[in-house]
């Protein structure tokens, strides 16, 4: 089923998005901004990656969609069923559709789907020091930041930290009561 928020909708990812997802693969801005790093990535290794990554269901990814556009990606990753918990990443493409409360409004439905639906009771992510904004909008959906980890990404020419965060399920729900 899809995912609806209050302004975005989380769908699957069809393969009229490949030109959409490279693009912002390859976007020096949003490899700056993320924890993760690709080699330049070619029409064919996305083909390639989206057919093999069709029937995994540890890793999922959602488009972001808004007024019937991709405008980012939200995933959850290394979904842990005994354990209850799985990563979050959320990535918005462009400056244009940042700042409207779209990036808030998918992590909340993430956090709805995570926590009401798949039963999950954590969430957690990383993110770079230097990520103000990443920073900020975790703290406004209640997540909690849980540690360090010193000197782990390089990005042009510096180690930097990288922040643990998290959210439990509880919390998420004592956060939906606001
Ligand atoms: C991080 C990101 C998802 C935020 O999405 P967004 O839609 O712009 O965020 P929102 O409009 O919902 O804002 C939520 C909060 O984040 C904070 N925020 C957003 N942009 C900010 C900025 N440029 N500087 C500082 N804080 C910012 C604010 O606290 C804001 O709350 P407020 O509007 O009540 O002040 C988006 O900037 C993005 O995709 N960046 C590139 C990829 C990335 O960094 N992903 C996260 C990696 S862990």
């Amino acid at each position: 089923m899809n995912i609806r928020g209050n302004k975005v909708l989380l769908r699957a990812i069809e393969f009229e998005d490949m030109e959409f997802l490279r693009n912002m693969l390859n976007d020096e801005e949003m490899e700056h901004n993320v924890v993760g790093w690709s080699f330049p990535v070619s029409k064919y290794e996305q083909q390639k990656w989206f057919e093999n990554q069709i029937q995994n269901k540890v890793n999922i990814r959602f488009i972001i969609e808004v007024d019937g556009k991709p405008i980012g990606l939200a995933t959850l990753t290394n979904i842990d069923w005994k354990n209850r918990k799985a990563c979050h990443g959320i990535k918005l493409y462009s400056n244009e559709v940042k700042g409207k409360g779209y990036g808030t409004d998918a992590v909340f439905a993430v956090m709805k789907y995570a926590f009401e639906e798949l039963q999950l009771n954590r969430l957690y992510s990383t993110i770079l020091d230097y990520n103000v904004a990443s920073r900020n909008l975790y703290k406004k959906c209640g997540w909690k930041e849980e540690g360090v980890i010193r000197d782990s990404v390089y990005k042009k020419n510096h180690f930097n930290n990288e922040i643990m965060i998290g959210i439990l399920k509880q919390e998420y729900q004592e956060k939906w009561k606001e």
